[in-house]
């Protein structure tokens, strides 16, 4: 045998060496504990930063409230109050005289008494996407994003599920759920703000917090004012062979256009979170449903086309049996509305009360879209403080 150039046997090796270490990754992931600190990235968060000091992100002193809730079993869940500025602005010297930090008993804040004695006041009820805390990145950008502004009364309730930042446990999708479901009973039990008041809302990760929680509720005959979902993804098994990391480590594609192998890879996957199947159940359950589904051209982690899916599968739940692609394709068309530059508006409204709606923007990566109008309009919509004309929704 003719030896090997030594510099093709050096390209030999290093493709070896790294599909060796490729697989053996693999491997290792099939271990549910190392797979949910790769799926939820958990304990990547700003260690430095003190999450009991909202102003470090910009918050006016006091605005926000951190306080702690427990879960039914047993974990304590580390969550925000964030205000309104303009209401926060009339009552600014009664709160800043207010201790700061984690709230002991945050029933007895200025703030708290703000959001349950005002019958106006709105909650969105925010489930973040993996890794980091309430406190990372685009996140307390977009909590201004959704409340400020002098007039509004909508406050905004953050939390850290299980295992992240100063949250007890370790994640699963059964626990993260199970936070998701307490922090709305929280909301409505503690703060007594009616579902009706409230919006849920989830980015990425969040999307499948948020389906997995209003399904549960949709079971007890609770809806919500809106559900908000900023780039889903159908489910975890779907998403994975899509997912980049960072927006540009496709990490399972090779397995991408092998239907067996994918599935026989996928088939490890210990957190399914059947987010289309859910939201289908929740549109079929709800008397009312006022879905929106967000998600921008240029996200590189997440693919639109992943929130097209989403949306295809709520509309079909719709429908009595469902319908054929070629027909729900037909309708979808019909009540779709091009917004220029590749964005477009789809309204699916079964009825008055059951209205999914689909948007498609040009802009906004896969969280900055967070901050971005759209997503602060859709929440604004769902609470009725539209004008409720134009577009329909
Ligand atoms: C909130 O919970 C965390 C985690 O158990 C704990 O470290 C912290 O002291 C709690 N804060 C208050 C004010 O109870
Ligand atoms: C709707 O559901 C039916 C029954 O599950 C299925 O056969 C059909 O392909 C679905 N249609 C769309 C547009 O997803």
């Amino acid at each position: 045998m003719a030896p090997l150039a030594p510099i093709f046997k050096k390209a030999y090796l290093t493709v070896l060496f790294l599909t060796s270490f490729y697989i053996l990754v693999l491997v290792a992931l099939t271990n549910p504990w190392l797979q949910r600190h790769a799926i939820y990235v958990h304990k990547v968060q700003a260690w430095w930063q003190d999450m009991n000091k909202p102003e470090q992100f910009g918050f006016a002193k006091n605005q926000i409230t951190p306080f702690n809730f427990s879960t039914p079993d047993g974990e304590t869940i580390y969550a925000w109050h964030v205000m309104p500025l303009g209401l926060y602005a009339k009552h600014e010297s009664e709160i800043l005289q207010q201790p700061s930090g984690c709230a002991e008993d945050i029933t007895k804040t200025k703030a708290f008494s703000l959001l349950r004695e005002d019958p106006d006041s709105r909650l969105i009820i925010n489930f973040h996407g993996n890794a980091g805390t309430v406190s990372q990145a685009w996140r307390t950008d977009s909590y201004r994003a959704l409340s400020d502004g002098s007039t509004s009364n909508i406050h905004i309730l953050a939390i850290d599920y299980r295992g992240f930042g100063y949250s007890t446990g370790f994640p699963t999708e059964d626990g993260v759920i199970t936070d998701g479901v307490a922090a709305v009973n929280w909301a409505m039990q503690v703060a007594k703000v009616p579902s009706d008041r409230i919006v849920i809302l989830g980015q990425s990760l969040g999307t499948g917090v948020t389906a997995g929680v209003v399904e549960r509720f949709a079971k007890q005959g609770i809806d919500f004012a809106g559900i908000v979902l900023v780039a889903g993804f159908t489910s975890m098994p779907d998403l994975l062979p899509e997912y980049s990391i960072g927006g540009f480590l496709p990490v399972l594609s090779p397995f991408k256009h092998h239907a067996t192998l994918k599935r026989y890879v996928m088939s490890y996957i210990v957190d399914t979170w059947e987010s289309a199947a859910r939201l289908a159940n929740t549109v079929r359950l709800s008397k009312k449903i006022r879905l929106f589904i967000i998600h921008a051209k240029d996200d590189n982690d997440i693919p639109w086309t992943q929130s097209e899916a989403l949306f295809a599968a709520a509309a079909n739940a719709t429908t009595n049996g469902g319908m054929d692609v070629a027909l729900f394709r037909k309708m979808k068309a019909r009540s779709t509305t091009d917004m220029g530059d590749g964005a477009f508006i789809s309204t699916w409204k079964a009825s008055e009360n059951k209205i999914i709606r689909e948007e498609i923007v040009s802009y906004g990566h896969h969280s900055r879209i967070l901050t971005y109008a759209p997503v602060a309009l859709a929440a604004l919509k769902a609470f009725g403080l539209d004008e409720g004309g134009v577009l329909p929704l």
